[in-house]
């Protein structure tokens, strides 16, 4: 396909320099963006004079011929042209011929592929969005099912209070409220429009470029002319709030992992979310989770990819810039895809309640309510810590746990406990005491859950 640039040039581009410098085949997904940017300019020119205002008509609706043409495969995007602006540009040209060819009257593909990729990331971010909130959905169903499944909390791996699973479910949709915060910033600071910029340095025709911006949906227009065309923070920042929902699944993932392992088997994943090996017929593994855990690696590599194609560009557009729609796609493919196959795998996993409050029974989770009991009695907590610490060895030694080691025995460590200390050091008690706000207490619990509703419903 011609290119747009012909005049100065005596010889056709080499097919090599022409497959090197094509951008089609990843930038002619922002047809519909790139169309729809073209008519809402084109009726700008006719509203402003710059073209007449029956030109720009004629325009505009061969422009949404030609999409429409593209959506129902009736027109092929020509994957030998140099990008998706010059296809769309040569379709209306080679159809309206001098008409065609006035489109591009004050403006450059410069401010045109910085518009599209911001309406393509714009409707991006919605979609996963809505994608966060259903996996909210499904964490907050499955919390809401297990405010009494105590399970041990950990730190260093180690078991370390009582929780629930409904406590640990909600950490993550915590994570992921935050994640939708970013996202939405992102792209409220992606809401500038910034076609009018031109190539660089604006233009002299009489635009009305906050006409454009109220054609398009955008909230205000970009404010410098090299600032419009060169700025990709907003791909970046979204690669970046990418990076981290990417972050938090991963981390997800790998404790579903753990879980599935015979060691913990605290769930079981649907038959329909995991895999079987070729050679152990026993095996039953989690590869989806462990496929999203090892994606986030991509994401990551893309905001990096991102961040050092940008860092050392002189002002205004260089060619390197034609990077970014890789990187920023991906990283964009790549959390749809995960959360697409993370969702269901969460709401279809079961969860193994018995080996949750089982691995609470041991370890000593209860060893910091122990030691509260002696401070409720009159201890300092360095005291009451040093006795519960002497109780545990004691426990280590005979085999016993806190709720099995008899009172003699306590009562040789500290005279201050009693019977009572059994009742003090009883899982679900030490759950129920729990309070406090942000705690995993029943009614702490039952106002996360209210929290993260009100916010996605
Ligand atoms: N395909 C190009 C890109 O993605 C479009 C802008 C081309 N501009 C230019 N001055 N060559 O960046």
């Amino acid at each position: 396909m011609a290119q747009l640039w012909k005049g100065r040039f005596k010889k056709e581009l080499a097919k090599e320099t022409n497959d090197f410098n094509s951008s089609i085949s990843f930038d002619s997904r922002m047809f519909e963006e790139d169309i729809k940017g073209s008519i809402a300019h084109c009726t700008m020119l006719g509203a402003c004079g710059i073209i007449e205002k029956s030109e720009s008509e004629i325009i505009a609706s061969e422009l949404a011929k030609i999409l429409e043409e593209i959506k129902s495969g009736e027109l092929e995007i020509d994957m030998s042209a140099e990008d998706i602006h010059t296809f769309v540009e040569g379709e209306l040209t080679s159809r309206l011929d001098k008409l065609g060819k006035k489109l591009h009257t004050a403006r450059s593909r410069n401010d045109q592929v910085a518009l599209d990729i911001r309406m393509v990331l714009k409707k991006e971010i919605e979609e996963i969005i809505a994608q966060i909130n259903t996996l909210l959905a499904v964490l907050v169903n499955k919390a809401e099912e297990n405010k009494e499944t105590i399970m041990p909390g950990y730190t260093h791996l180690q078991r370390a209070q009582p929780i629930t699973f409904a406590h640990h479910l909600l950490a993550y949709g915590f994570m992921l409220l935050r994640d939708i915060d970013r996202l939405s910033q992102t792209k409220e600071r992606m809401n500038v429009l910034p076609l009018g910029s031109g190539a660089l340095a604006g233009t002299t025709y009489p635009i009305n470029r906050d006409l454009v911006a109220e054609l398009l949906g955008f909230d205000s227009v970009s404010q410098n002319s090299l600032d419009g065309v060169s700025d990709r923070d907003f791909c970046i920042e979204l690669a970046s709030d990418l990076s981290l929902v990417m972050v938090h699944l991963s981390r997800f993932c790998e404790e579903i992992i753990l879980w599935c392992s015979w060691e913990f088997k605290f769930v079981e994943l649907d038959d329909a979310f995991s895999t079987g090996s070729s050679i152990m017929p026993q095996k039953k593994n989690p590869d989806i989770a462990e496929l999203i855990r090892g994606k986030s690696g991509r994401v990551f590599g893309d905001l990096t990819a991102l961040l050092t194609v940008m860092k050392g560009l002189p002002l205004a557009y260089n060619k390197d810039m034609q990077e970014d729609k890789e990187a920023i796609f991906d990283a964009v493919d790549t959390v749809k895809m995960c959360l697409t196959a993370f969702t269901p795998m969460v709401d279809t996993m079961s969860v193994i309640k018995e080996n949750m409050r089982n691995a609470a029974a041991k370890g000593f989770i209860n060893a910091t309510d122990c030691a509260d009991y002696l401070v409720s009695k009159g201890l300092p907590f360095r005291d009451a810590y040093k006795a519960t610490g002497e109780a545990v060895a004691l426990c280590i030694d005979k085999g016993l746990t806190l709720e099995t080691l008899e009172i003699a025995d306590y009562k040789a460590i500290c005279t201050l406990f009693d019977e009572d200390v059994y009742t003090a050091i009883n899982l679900e008690k030490c759950v129920a005491d729990r309070t406090v706000k942000g705690a995993p207490g029943i009614p702490s619990v039952e106002n996360q859950i209210k929290e993260i509703k009100e916010k996605i419903y």
